[in-house]
């Protein structure tokens, strides 16, 4: 069986090249709902009906353990998952969100100003206030930045656009920020040029170099699902609507087949 990894668009990719480089040995599946990027934007039910239907698919081709690489679904879509569809229909799978181990990563010794920056929806589910305080002991002070905006312009790879105006924000909104937390897989791609710019002033907590770690953990703790897990080097793709811009950044993944819908 895989290890399947869900998104809105193709920012979880990013978590999956990084899972994949890590964890090498194991078969993998990308669900990408390019038809209705972005979630952002969208309501609670609507996030958690294609979401539902996006781990669904995963499941039916062969995931044991389906990751929700994208904050906004996590926010929106884990527990209710965990508890309201998995127990009843897949009781012998596994659903994980991303927020709470990123969270996991974070130490908290003396007051920290934290700056998130996430989709509209994520920033409104307030999922990383409730997991930061609850960590933090009270010890983290967060400026949350809606910053929608910067989704469709990585998805058309405006790499360099997207961090000037994640930088233009983070500078008008939380300048005394020592972390900032990219809180949507899509701005993964930005982590370079955002420590380019903000040098030692500030950390940049980035997902794909958080998640390979927690999820070797989380397999080691949990043989049921690792002994479930093939080795025949399968990634596949699904996407379900394609663009042939997206072909570049699919090719960039590992060779992966894409398989449209
Ligand atoms: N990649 C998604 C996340 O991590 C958000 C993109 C969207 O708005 O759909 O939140």
């Amino acid at each position: 069986m895989k290890i399947g990894f869900f998104d809105s668009g193709l920012g979880g990719l990013t978590i999956l090249k990084a899972v994949a480089k890590e964890l090498s040995q194991y078969d993998y599946a990308f669900y990408g709902d390019t038809k209705n990027l972005p979630y952002g934007d969208k309501t609670e039910s609507e996030i958690y009906e294609l979401t539902k239907k996006g781990v669904k698919h995963l499941f039916d081709e062969g995931s044991a353990l389906v990751i929700i690489a994208c904050n906004t679904a996590s926010a929106e879509t884990a527990r209710r998952l965990q508890q309201e569809f998995l127990l009843t229909e897949y009781p012998d799978r596994k659903i994980l969100g991303i927020i709470v181990p990123t969270v996991e990563m974070m130490s908290f010794d003396k007051k920290t100003n934290v700056a998130l920056l996430a989709t509209k929806r994520t920033v409104e589910s307030k999922k990383y206030d409730l997991e930061l305080q609850l960590k933090s002991n009270g010890n983290v002070v967060l400026h949350s930045i809606p910053a929608p905006e910067l989704v469709p312009l990585i998805e058309l790879g405006e790499i360099e656009a997207a961090t000037e105006a994640a930088i233009s924000r983070i500078e008008k909104e939380a300048s005394e920020s020592t972390v900032i937390v990219l809180g949507c897989t899509h701005y993964s791609q930005l982590k370079q040029g955002l420590r380019l710019h903000f040098g030692d002033t500030k950390s940049i907590l980035s997902q794909d170099e958080i998640i390979p770690n927690k999820l070797s953990e989380y397999l080691t703790n949990h043989p049921e699902i690792t002994s479930r897990l093939t080795n025949t080097g399968e990634r596949s793709i699904h996407l379900t609507e394609h663009r042939p811009d997206y072909d570049l950044v699919m090719g960039q993944f590992l060779g992966g087949v894409y398989v449209g819908e």
